[in-house]
């Protein structure tokens, strides 16, 4: 089967108070953004990446991935901006990995897992079993048995999520594309996740994306 990759990059990048919009700011030397194209392009199950940006941030899009990269304008809402990236895609893939931008390194193994786990779902996400105690603000114990913290890349089966945009009410926003295309009754696997793909949020979560890149390279 064809995998295509859809990078969403036109976020406003609001909480993460930067001055210019956080896809594009360094972490480890490159823009965000690079990091990720980088490691989608040179995957070898990989066969498409394309590239949702904002208006008026296309300059900024190629400095940090190039001219050759294919880029669409994005949209208002997240899951409009993932509507049209399949919609950019016109057919050509069977399968499509869905990942944030705000996640710059992204491991092999990981998109690796969500493509193997394809073969038996409708889609597969990488997820992460919270280790933490969880609490209300009010102190009420919130159970943590399977509680898992889900990060992207997330991989689907593309006429499921096409089916699963068709169907989500235009107004509502999603976090993911996991909740839309189970929402349509696809199934959806969970696949090992890992702490190099966690999200760059608020500004203290520069920081700790550095620490990570560091650990990992040492
Ligand atoms: N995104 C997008 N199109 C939108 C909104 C978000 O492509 N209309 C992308 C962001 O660029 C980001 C990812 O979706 O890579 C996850 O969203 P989030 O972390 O919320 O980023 P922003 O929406 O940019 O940040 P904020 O919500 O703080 O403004
Ligand atoms: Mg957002």
């Amino acid at each position: 089967p064809r995998t295509a990759a859809l990078i969403v990059a036109a976020g406003r990048g609001l909480r993460a108070g930067t001055s210019i919009p956080k896809q594009y700011a360094p972490v480890a030397g490159r823009a965000m953004l690079a990091h990720a194209y980088a490691a989608f392009a040179a995957h070898p199950g990989i066969d498409e990446v394309m590239v949702m940006v904002a208006e008026g941030q296309q300059a900024m899009a190629r400095a940090a991935i190039g001219d050759e990269a294919a880029i669409v304008t994005g949209g208002v809402l997240r899951s409009d901006s993932v509507a049209i990236g399949i919609e950019a895609l016109c057919d050509t893939a069977d399968r499509v990995l869905v990942h944030d931008a705000a996640r710059p390194f992204v491991p092999s193994v990981v998109i690796d897992r969500v493509i193997a786990a394809l073969d038996d779902a409708d889609g597969a996400i990488p997820a992460l079993a919270v280790a933490d105690t969880l609490t209300k603000d009010d102190g009420t114990l919130v159970p943590r048995d399977g509680v898992y913290r889900i990060q992207t890349p997330q991989g689907f089966r593309l006429p499921i999520l096409v089916q699963a945009h068709a169907a989500w009410p235009a107004d509502e926003d999603a976090t993911d594309d996991a909740q839309m295309v189970r929402r349509v009754g696809g199934r959806v696997a969970l696949v090992q996740g890992d702490v190099m793909l966690d999200k760059v949020t608020y500004p203290e979560d520069f920081a700790a994306a550095e620490a990570r890149v560091t650990w990992e390279t040492r």
